[in-house]
């Protein structure tokens, strides 16, 4: 049988995956690192996997920790240790790790418990936090160093429920407060690629693929930063590797693309012959087509999000951040989404309905008219 397109594009998506092995990544496969034993908090839902695998790849011991609910099935030569952040932690007592992964807190006080818990067991502590935690991303380029969110800048009201940004500056805080200099935080920006149950980056492969003409926000030049799930993970725990320590963001490319490369690079490992109609962000907002909502994943670059595609990452390369082709997230995500069951391809869980899409381009074709 004749190769078909798709053939085509995956083995150049393979050599577009070699292409992109620098010495860096040589010189990491040839180095054997000192085994480390590393507690998961978590571990089993999204992230958690990849970490674990990577882990266990390169020769650590893994320890998990969670309640056993979620993908129970997983990693079964692995130890796993039983309780619940909430309320019952006793399974840590006792024991020595020399780094703890925090992937599954949100709430500060769940971190209050493991990280004072865990002080004198464990040397280094990774806490999972977002790049949300910035209470803006108005400049450019973004660093770490940008204000996070604080009780003093983000007040909730008396018996609300405290906003993520808020929930993940004040965990961070209580990290360095039991860990100081022992502390390791990583600011994930969209965490994208096989396995997001979210859809939040899938919707995009998967609308285009599907063809015709696709509503694309904006004019195209808004910036766009993410990171693959794998990418993400894999430099997680070579940073444990070095002891590295400090607060990074975990997201790239280095150069930021554009929302139109990003379409575009997603097409290019489709069959689709789609056609994008890039909409005025105005237009959207007036037609309650959200940033982030509707139009996942894109955000436009102005006012205070202005950086939030544009962080400089050199610090985070230096320390190893790797990045696949996005040829290679767009394809894997696309083979993930059409492995599930029927019924969960059909329910995409973010993105405008083709419904809404149709409209709002009649919309804005009788607008152009
Ligand atoms: N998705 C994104 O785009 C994005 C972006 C930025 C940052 N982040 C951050 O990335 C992290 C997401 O990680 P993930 O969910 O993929 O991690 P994960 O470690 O793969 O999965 C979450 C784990 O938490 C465990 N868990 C949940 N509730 C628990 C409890 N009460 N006690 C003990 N364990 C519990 C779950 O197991 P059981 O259910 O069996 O307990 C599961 O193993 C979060 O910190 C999130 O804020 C995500």
């Amino acid at each position: 049988m004749a190769p078909s397109r798709r053939d085509f594009v995956r083995a150049s998506g393979a050599v577009a995956g070699l292409a992109a092995v620098r010495p860096f990544d040589i010189l990491l496969r040839r180095h054997r690192p000192a085994p480390l034993k590393i507690l998961i908090l978590g571990g089993t839902g999204f992230i958690g996997p990849y970490q674990v695998q990577y882990a266990l790849d390169r020769g650590h011991t893994v320890t998990l920790f969670n309640r056993g609910k979620t993908n129970p099935q997983l990693f079964p030569t692995v130890e796993k240790l039983t309780g619940d952040r909430a309320s019952d932690l006793s399974a840590l007592a006792g024991r020595e790790w020399d780094l703890v992964i925090d992937n599954s807190a949100t709430d500060p006080t769940w971190v209050e418990r493991s990280a004072s818990l865990l002080q004198k067991a464990v040397k280094r502590y990774l806490f999972v936090s977002t790049r949300s935690v910035y209470v803006d991303t108005s400049r450019v380029p973004m660093t770490v160093d940008a204000p996070v969110c604080t009780r003093e800048n983000t007040p909730v009201p008396e018996g609300k429920p405290l906003p993520y940004c808020l929930a993940k500056g004040l965990a961070e805080a209580v990290v360095r407060k039991y860990f100081g200099d022992r502390t390791l935080i990583v600011r994930p920006s969209l965490i994208v690629g096989p396995g997001d149950l979210t859809d939040r980056f899938t919707y995009w492969p998967v609308r285009i693929e599907r063809g015709g003409e696709v509503l694309a926000p904006g004019d195209g030049n808004d910036y766009v930063q993410v990171i693959d799930a794998r990418d993400l993970c894999e430099w997680m725990i070579r940073l444990g590797e070095m002891g590295t320590t400090g607060t990074y963001n975990g997201l790239g490319p280095k150069t930021p693309r554009l929302f139109s490369e990003l379409l575009h690079g997603i097409k290019a490992v489709t069959t689709s012959e789609a056609t994008f109609t890039w909409v005025d962000a105005d237009f959207l907002e007036q037609h309650q087509v959200r940033p982030y909502q509707e139009m996942p994943v894109w955000m436009p670059s102005k006012g205070a999000r202005a950086g939030f595609g544009r962080f400089d990452i050199s610090r985070e390369v230096e320390l190893g951040l790797t990045f696949r082709p996005l040829a290679v997230t767009a394809r894997d995500t696309l083979d993930y989404y059409h492995a599930q069951p029927a019924d969960r391809q059909e329910k995409l869980r973010a993105g405008i309905t083709a419904e809404r899409e149709e409209e709002v381009l009649a919309a804005w074709r009788a607008r152009q008219r």
